[in-house]
């Protein structure tokens, strides 16, 4: 294991009707000006909106409110999120929604007392240094943005879909009521569920050696989705099953089952290409890129394939050959995926073959131009891996 500093400040406020406590806790935290940011309207048709503003209005703290993050969330609200802020002087900025609503408020926070463009941040151009706080009423358990250290935006000109990571835009704190999650469409709950088991997946695939105690997190979030997720497809009321599912998408993305290990990281930015190119759900594209990722790597750590295949995927070790445990792990992964209506290849999605080579050409690589660490990938291989994904698991097995 390596060296490691965690340090999660977040305040969870998890349960039912904890959305009611919300101006509570922005007291708690210092907020006297309050923006409240959302997205396209689900959090004033569910009654959510009103329910916080009740709170914040109880507590005696004002506030502003900036509607229309769209999935992907763009530039141009953050723009106007930021002028609104500073107009209204604003010092504490809420996240209602999903995690492209509280990546844009992330955004504005960071962007209000910078005299520079926020992009900078984005563009590793400029560190920020006197974020707002904010805060998260989380309705769907996907991005982790809840409790993570990171936003993703997407720049209009050019359509750069890129992230920041940086300390200063944790919440400090989110309320997680998982009744809120109770309208989640089934087509929003399994692109969540694939993007949860993606930021495992990226953490678990690594070549640190002695993280045994983490790899077993991991596979425990993984399992919870296996099993709670087809409950909730039939069930969407199930409270149990949907508290469970929230706190595996906060518990997988806040970096609890990461520490110590090297991450990898490079599906997500491959995926990152077909969010901006066709405005498709991020974990629907994740379902896509991460099982062709796995094919294409599996020669790369056999024996961690087949330890993930046998410890989540129920699947029996063939000790004379376990290339094949590791191959029917992944089939069964793909499997789940498309049981709970995920597409698993690029087609699936609307996406061109022929738009291939730009995407791989447009991917944000790392140093040296090259991407990820547990099997170290070229430009070339990120277009082979777009490529695999074309394909479904049943012709390449
Ligand atoms: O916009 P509204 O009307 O609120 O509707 C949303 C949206 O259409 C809807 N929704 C959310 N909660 C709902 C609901 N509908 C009914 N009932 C509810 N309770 O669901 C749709 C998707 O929402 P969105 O916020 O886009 O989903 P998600 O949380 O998956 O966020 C996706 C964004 O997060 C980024 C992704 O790249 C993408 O841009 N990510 C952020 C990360 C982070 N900050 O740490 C890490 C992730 O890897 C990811 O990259
Ligand atoms: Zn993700």
């Amino acid at each position: 294991m390596q060296n490691f500093v965690f340090c999660s400040p977040t305040t969870f406020v998890f349960g039912k009707d904890t959305e009611n406590e919300t101006g509570d806790f922005v007291r708690k935290f210092g907020g006297t000006k309050v923006m409240i940011h959302y997205g396209g309207g689900s959090v004033v048709r569910s009654g959510l909106l009103d329910r916080v503003k009740a709170s914040l209005d109880e507590a005696g703290i004002a506030c502003c409110e900036l509607g229309g993050a769209q999935p992907n969330p763009r530039s141009g609200l953050v723009y106007e999120g930021i002028e609104m802020a500073r107009r209204e002087n604003v010092d504490f900025i809420i996240g209602l929604g999903g995690g492209s609503a509280i990546d844009s408020a992330k955004a504005i926070a960071v962007g209000v007392p910078y005299d520079g463009d926020f992009w900078d941040f984005y563009d590793d151009k400029a560190e920020p240094e006197n974020t707002l706080p904010i805060a998260t009423v989380v309705t769907i358990p996907a991005a982790g943005s809840e409790g993570s250290n990171s936003s993703v935006i997407t720049h209009e000109e050019g359509m750069l879909k890129r992230g920041l990571g940086h300390e200063s835009i944790r919440p400090v704190f989110s309320i997680m009521n998982p009744e809120l999650t109770f309208t989640l469409p089934p087509y929003q709950t399994a692109c969540g569920c694939a993007d949860i088991m993606a930021h495992i997946l990226e953490r678990y695939l690594t070549n640190t050696r002695d993280v045994e105690m983490t790899d077993r997190l991991c596979e425990s979030v993984l399992k919870t989705l296996i099993e709670d997720v087809p409950v909730v497809l039939q069930e969407p009321e199930h409270y149990g099953a949907r508290a469970n599912i929230f706190w595996a998408g906060m518990i997988a993305h806040n970096n609890s089952c990461g520490v110590g290990r090297e991450q990898d990281w490079s599906s997500h930015q491959i995926e990152h290409e077909l969010s901006a190119l066709y405005d498709v759900a991020h974990g629907a594209g994740l379902a896509v890129i991460f099982p062709a990722f796995m094919k294409y790597t599996l020669k790369h750590d056999v024996q961690r394939y087949a330890q993930l295949a046998v410890r989540v995927w129920n699947c029996e070790m063939d000790f004379q050959n376990p290339e094949k445990t590791a191959r029917e792990g992944i089939a069964r992964f793909e499997a789940f995926l498309k049981s709970i209506g995920m597409p698993v290849t690029l087609e699936e999605l609307g996406a061109r073959e022929e738009d291939i080579p730009a995407m791989a050409a447009k991917t944000k690589m790392g140093p040296n131009d090259i991407l990820g660490s547990f099997m170290p990938l070229s430009r070339k291989d990120v277009e082979a891996i777009y490529r695999l994904s074309m394909q479904s698991n049943a012709s390449s097995r």
